[in-house]
Parts: C-alpha cells; structure tokens; sequence
C-alpha cells in the first residue's frame, strides 16, 4: 500500500537526479521528455506489503507506470419521477420531453420533489443523501475491482453539489473506511467533472506514485433545479457513479489520450452563480458594521439558455473527441463505444453523425435518469459493463461538456 504525495521542489539535487528521463504533462496528452519536468518532483512513503528504504525513491519506477480502470459501480434514489409527473407542476407534456430530449423519467434524491412541488411522495422509499450515494456507488467500483478500501491512495469527488462548502470527498473516504487517511478532495467542472477526475487520477498515477485512485461523479442538481421553469426542470436527475483507477504496466495502459477545455465567455449561458440573502446578520444592539458585512449567501437555481448549450456542445465534442483520437495515433473506426455525458438524445445522436459512427456503438440511458451531471458517464458505464456491452478490451471515447463552459474528451481502454 502506498502513500503517495507529490510537490514543486526543483532544487531538491538527488530527487532531480533520478528524474531523468523526465515526465511531462501537457493539457491535452502526455509527453515524456527531457527539461520541463525537472520542475515536478515526487516524494513517496510506502506502508505495508512493499516496503522501500526511507532513502529509497519511488521516482524511477514511475517512468514506466500505466493507468487502468478496472471496477466500477452506480447509485440512484428510488425515487423516480417521470414526465407525467412533471406534466402535473409545469406546462409540458411526456411527448414534449421525450421528442425534444429523450428523457422519459429521473431519479431524484427523496425531499428535494415533494418539496418543491408540494406533492407526497414516498419519502422514505429515497435516498436523501448525495454522499450516501457516491459511498454506495464507490463501494461497488472497489468490490469490482476487488481492492480493499485500505488500498486507495486517493478519492476524487466530481461534483458542483456538495454536501458540504468546503468538499464532501473526505466524508466519503471515512465512510468507506479507507484506514491509512489517502487524499479525498472535491472537483467542480459541472458535466466535465467525471473527465476531469479521471484525466486527474491518470496524472497521479503516472506521476505522482499513486496506486489506486477512486474517481466519483456525484451530482443532485435537483436541489438547484427551477421546478417553474420547464425549460431546465425537466432535464436533470440525481445519482453517483464511480470507477477504480489503477496504476499498471505500460503495456497495459488504458488511458491513451485526452483532451480538455473552458471558455468562460460560454458562462452566461449556463449558471447558478451566488447570491446574497436579503436579510442581514443579526448584531445585537451594535449595528455599526451593518451594511460593511456581507450578508448571508446561497446559490441561485439553475439559468440556463437551452439553444445555445445545445450549438455549443454539438460543435465542441466531436472537435474534442477528434482531436483526442489523433493524439492516441486512432481512427474513429477504433471506437467501439461512444460514452457522451447524457444530456440530450439530440445532443448523442447529434454527434454520434458527425463522428459517422453507428447508433448501436452509442451508449444511451438517459431516458431512465436524466441528464445526472457528472455522475451520468460513469452511470451509464457501469450499466453498460454490468449488462455485458462495454468488455475488457473495448475502445471507449468519452466527452463530457457543459457549464463553466467546460468541455473534455477521453480515449480509453475498459478493462
Ligand atoms: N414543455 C413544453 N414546451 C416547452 C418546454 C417544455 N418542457 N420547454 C420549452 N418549451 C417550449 C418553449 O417555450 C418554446 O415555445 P415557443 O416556440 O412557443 O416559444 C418551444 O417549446 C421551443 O423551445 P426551445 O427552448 O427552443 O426548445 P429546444 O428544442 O431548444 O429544447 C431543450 C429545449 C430541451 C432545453 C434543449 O435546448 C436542450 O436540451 N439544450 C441543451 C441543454 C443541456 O444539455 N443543458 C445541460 C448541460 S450540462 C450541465 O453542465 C448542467
């Protein structure tokens, strides 16, 4: 079991010693060479099975380091809300919604419906906790992979919805009961957050000594959803799903290129930026710093100008996933699978066209959940392996895109 840390210490001379030949990492791929990566310097401390000399670098070893997946797992409430039931707060209907986006029904966290709609529903048949979620979901990932919670160096939570301001991912590392304290933190990158994550758990494998590296996406953007505004209301649902990253062989490496982008122009079209609350602090009879202090914030709802996310994501991810494809030296005849972050049928299809390839090389299960934010690529993965589409061996080309504007692609290797 390693427990891995990595730091910018360029004058550190014996560490600086055995990079060489050094590692580089570039947003859009890796590349190994000589110069910029002597700025990256690595430290590792072993516990356990593989015990090295307190003197003794993990460093060298890393330069033939791959990364694989190799478990993965999903949660979703009980609760199910299909477009019948929306039809009931909002002026819309099930054909609207399944012609214009595929969905016919989500899942959402127990509380947050009823609650904003003021109907019963069955409170108690629903998971009412995110964190709950991504616990179950990274439980089964590791069970697949059959690695002990004690193994994992790190957790990485995708999501924009936190349980908590300052990042959920330790919760979930203590839940699992991950002994040795690995690294848990939180990644904000919207629909893109699941690419992000695994792009990030490949550059902590390669590079930083880290072993076995859980990459979780877990929204509930239910919870910020305008359920007034049938225009988004009808598009999200909640749920986790997660994967195992581990280091491995080069030969046998499975992340083979990838490539990630923002433009924060695109923001306006996609938001639910802060706001302060009306009422100010309570202070006493001392009201001299009223109006100095900042007051009480939350998160609007989701703003959203459906039309342009729609052009912007039909432009960008076939770009991505082209650009991506030339820097794994393949062809889209490669692909056996087209994995998009489900947010529209349209937006799949959409893409699925320019990039020539076949409906039944397309991964689809958004019309049970939902556009589900980052948790929805490893939602609809794990589905896809558990019923035995995606196999070891299979080429998947991922994107995930949306609000920030962020946008992201992947080619990979399941298994
Ligand atoms: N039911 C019935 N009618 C509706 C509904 C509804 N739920 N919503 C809108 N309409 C009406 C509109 O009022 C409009 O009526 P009008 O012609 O009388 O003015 C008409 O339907 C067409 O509306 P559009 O907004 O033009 O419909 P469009 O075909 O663009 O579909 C949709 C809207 C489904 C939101 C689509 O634009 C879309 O999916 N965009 C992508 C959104 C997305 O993926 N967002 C998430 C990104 S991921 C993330 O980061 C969170």
């Amino acid at each position: 079991m390693a427990n891995a840390s990595g730091m910018f210490t360029p004058t550190a001379p014996c560490v600086r010693r055995r990079f060489s030949p050094s590692i580089g990492i570039y947003r859009s791929g890796f590349w190994f060479s000589e110069g910029v990566s002597r700025r990256i310097v690595c430290s590792s401390t072993t516990q356990g099975a593989e015990k090295l000399s307190p003197s003794e670098s993990r460093v060298p070893r890393l330069l033939s380091r791959g990364c694989k997946l190799v478990g993965c797992g999903s949660a979703v409430p009980s609760l199910q809300i299909s477009n019948d039931d929306l039809s009931q707060i909002v002026d819309t209907s099930d054909e609207w919604i399944s012609v214009r986006t595929g969905i016919r029904n989500r899942r959402i966290l127990s509380g947050v419906f009823s609650f904003a709609v003021h109907m019963v529903y069955d409170a108690a048949a629903g998971k009412d906790s995110l964190t709950e979620l991504a616990v179950e979901a990274a439980k089964k990932a590791l069970q697949m992979a059959e690695v002990n919670p004690d193994d994992v160096d790190l957790v990485l939570l995708c999501t924009s919805t936190p349980e908590d301001l300052f990042g959920s991912a330790p919760q979930i590392q203590k839940a699992l009961g991950c002994k040795n304290n690995p690294l848990a933190y939180d990644i904000t990158a919207a629909c893109s957050g699941f690419v992000l994550g695994l792009v990030s758990a490949a550059c902590y494998i390669r590079g930083g000594g880290f072993k076995n590296v859980l990459v979780i996406g877990a929204d509930a953007l239910s919870r910020y959803v305008d359920w007034t505004d049938r225009g988004s209301c009808i598009l999200f649902g909640d749920a986790a799903g997660a994967v195992l990253v581990q280091a491995c062989d080069t030969e046998e490496d499975g992340l083979f290129s990838f490539d990630l982008h923002s433009d924060g122009e695109g923001q306006r079209h996609l938001k639910a930026t802060m706001k302060q609350n009306d009422k100010d602090h309570e202070l006493g009879t001392n009201g001299s710093l009223l109006g100095v202090l900042p007051k009480g914030s939350s998160y609007s709802c989701i703003q959203m100008n459906g039309k342009e996310v729609f052009r912007f994501a039909a432009r960008v991810v076939p770009q991505s996933i082209e650009l991506a494809l030339e820097k794994a030296g393949l062809t889209r005849s490669s692909i056996d699978w087209l994995l998009l972050h489900q947010a529209n049928q349209r937006i799949i299809d959409a893409v699925a066209t320019r990039l020539e390839l076949p409906s039944e090389r397309v991964i689809s299960n958004l019309a049970n959940y939902g556009n589900t934010s980052a948790a929805s690529i490893p939602l609809a993965l794990d589905e896809a392996v558990r019923s035995g589409k995606v196999q070891s061996g299979h080429t998947i080309a991922t994107a995930g895109f949306g609000a920030g504007l962020t946008w992201g692609s992947a080619i990979l290797r399941w298994g």
